[in-house]
């Protein structure tokens, strides 16, 4: 007998959302979005059926990385709102029987935060050790060979101290010292701060990067390094992060909000599957939800695809429970990576894999990268690594076919996709066949069905293209066939398969299905509800 419903956690059976706060809608007119836009766009969210909204960095920054650069972790951004107005979005949120997961940048400030400003205004100020600085090698060069994920050495000379510091990502990016207790005090004080507020949880921002070697040992070459490549894929970065000292930080966040009940921890990771769970950690010590990006990455056709959802199953240890992302802010969008239909298909594995899924906002009407011309660049990982630039998967959502998509009033920071009249939400709501309207009813099928949102795993096999797998609760079972070929396929069961036809992607008549075989169009799906 498994576990009833009702005996799973909310973030277990829920559908995580992301919005991208500059990008979703824009209130007040200056043609970013705001706080007050996300609140006017809650009923939208709670029609599609998705359980909680993770909203990426809201906090005072000066933007160099659009919020990941934080200069007050308790502060409102003027440009998205005031406390006040998240005080009432998390009201809403919680009215509409919705969650709201704030996302936690613990790795590093903005060089214009107080804490960065004191340390490195002379080595002896008491904050001096709240951020990493080393003296020069010999050379008189940059401590160690770490590489900044955006281009270059890590570390970035002071003149003034005559030290260097070290920065993950952006020079205006300070890593903070985890290894100072006063450091970690601070951050979970924040975690409380928002925990007492009623937040659901926290996305961490690059958990995997929060401790580094004490030794600040070089990184080993990278011996696959293909010249032209981003620069911190040179070495294999055996030092600079995923440090054994990591996963006690991470006990330490759980030990902060368990006293506050069922709120979630979700880990920013990008690591190989092996590694990835290690961050679920010992029982309880963890974070919940590991982010498996492996859809992002994965190469795109059924046998990998098939191999990789074995694989990441069969390394999940009982009580590490599953997740799935198909995009993020981050990432080429799912459309512009394998295209229209294969990204129906992707919405399929997406909302009945085991686990909980998350979805990016724009993803679900089918939006696509945008070309951003020269002038328009926004992004500063395009200054540091042109050819790199997040900005295309960033842009304003579609609402409508009116002037800027329904999104502002005004210009939006960034340019509006051109399909923007055919591609929004008002105009796919009514549309039978459109991207929106499969997410709607894929989000509907999970809700309906307990072995959707809870159910074991089975895979049926691989034939051809096809892959076929079914989720299986206390008897209760529906079965998936995905084929992500372009020739129709075959499947032959061993036993009858018989049942209701859910949802069919092609958009075929559903019905009964009484049969020893299921034949699939190319690029069709169909989810079965068995007897
Ligand atoms: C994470 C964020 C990304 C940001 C980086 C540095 O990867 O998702 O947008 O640039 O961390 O904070």
């Amino acid at each position: 007998m498994q576990k009833e419903l009702e005996e799973y956690r909310w973030w277990q059976k829920g559908i995580i959302y992301q919005v991208y706060p500059r990008s979703f809608k824009d209130a007040s007119g200056d043609g970013t979005g705001d706080l007050q836009g996300i609140m006017q766009k809650l009923d939208y969210l709670a029609w599609l059926g998705v359980d909680a909204v993770w909203v990426s960095p809201i906090y005072p920054s000066p933007m160099d990385d659009f919020g990941y650069d934080i200069t007050d972790y308790t502060g409102i951004e003027p440009l998205f709102g005031s406390m006040q107005d998240f005080d009432e979005l998390l009201h809403l949120i919680h009215q509409k029987g919705m969650k709201l997961i704030l996302d936690l940048v613990p790795n590093h400030t903005s060089y214009l935060h107080p804490w960065f400003k004191e340390s490195r205004s002379s080595r002896d100020n008491p904050r001096r050790d709240w951020y990493i600085w080393r003296d020069p090698a010999p050379d008189g060069g940059p401590p160690n060979n770490w590489q900044s994920v955006f281009g270059g050495s890590g570390w970035e000379w002071d003149e003034e101290t005559g030290q260097y510091y070290y920065h993950a990502f952006l020079k205006e990016q300070p890593d903070l010292n985890w290894r100072n207790p006063d450091v970690k005090k601070a951050m979970f004080d924040v975690m409380r701060f928002w925990l007492e507020k009623g937040v659901d949880g926290f996305r961490v921002d690059v958990i995997w990067h929060l401790m580094k070697d004490h030794l600040f040992r070089d990184n080993p070459p990278n011996p696959d390094y293909i010249e032209g490549e981003p620069d911190i894929k040179r070495y294999l970065n055996a030092y600079s992060e995923d440090q054994p000292g990591v996963h006690d930080i991470i006990a330490g966040m759980r030990k902060v909000m368990d006293p506050y009940g069922e709120r979630l921890l979700i880990g920013e990771i990008y690591l190989p599957i092996g590694r990835l769970v290690t961050y679920y950690g010992k029982e309880g010590a963890g974070v919940h939800l590991p982010f498996n990006f492996q859809l992002i990455q994965v190469a795109w056709d059924a046998e990998s695809i098939y191999a990789l959802v074995n694989e990441y199953e069969g390394s999940l240890l009982p009580g590490n429970w599953p997740n799935w992302v198909l995009g993020n802010h981050d990432k080429d969008r799912v459309l512009s990576r394998i295209g229209e239909q294969q990204a129906r298909l992707a919405a399929v594995l997406l909302l009945t894999l085991r686990g909980t899924p998350t979805m990016y906002y724009g993803d679900e009407i089918g939006m696509h990268d945008v070309h951003i011309p020269p002038e328009r660049i926004q992004d500063p990982k395009e200054l540091t690594m042109p050819g790199y630039s997040r900005d295309p998967q960033r842009t304003p959502m579609q609402w409508s076919n009116a002037a800027y998509a329904g999104f502002s009033e005004t210009e939006p920071w960034l340019p509006l996709a051109d399909d923007y009249q055919a591609r929004n939400v008002e105009t796919e709501k009514e549309a039978a066949g459109s991207m929106l309207s499969l997410y709607k009813r894929l989000i509907e099928v999970r809700k309906q069905e307990p072995a959707l949102q809870v159910g074991d795993f089975i895979p049926l096999g691989l034939q051809g293209q096809l892959m076929v797998f079914k989720r299986i609760h206390n008897g209760a079972g529906v079965l998936v066939a995905i084929n992500f070929g372009k020739e129709k396929a075959v499947y032959q069961s061993e036993t009858k398969l018989q049942g209701e036809i859910l949802i069919s992607v092609s958009g075929k008549p559903e019905g009964r299905l009484v049969a020893d075989s299921i034949s699939i169009e190319g690029e069709d799906a169909v989810v079965v509800r068995l007897d």
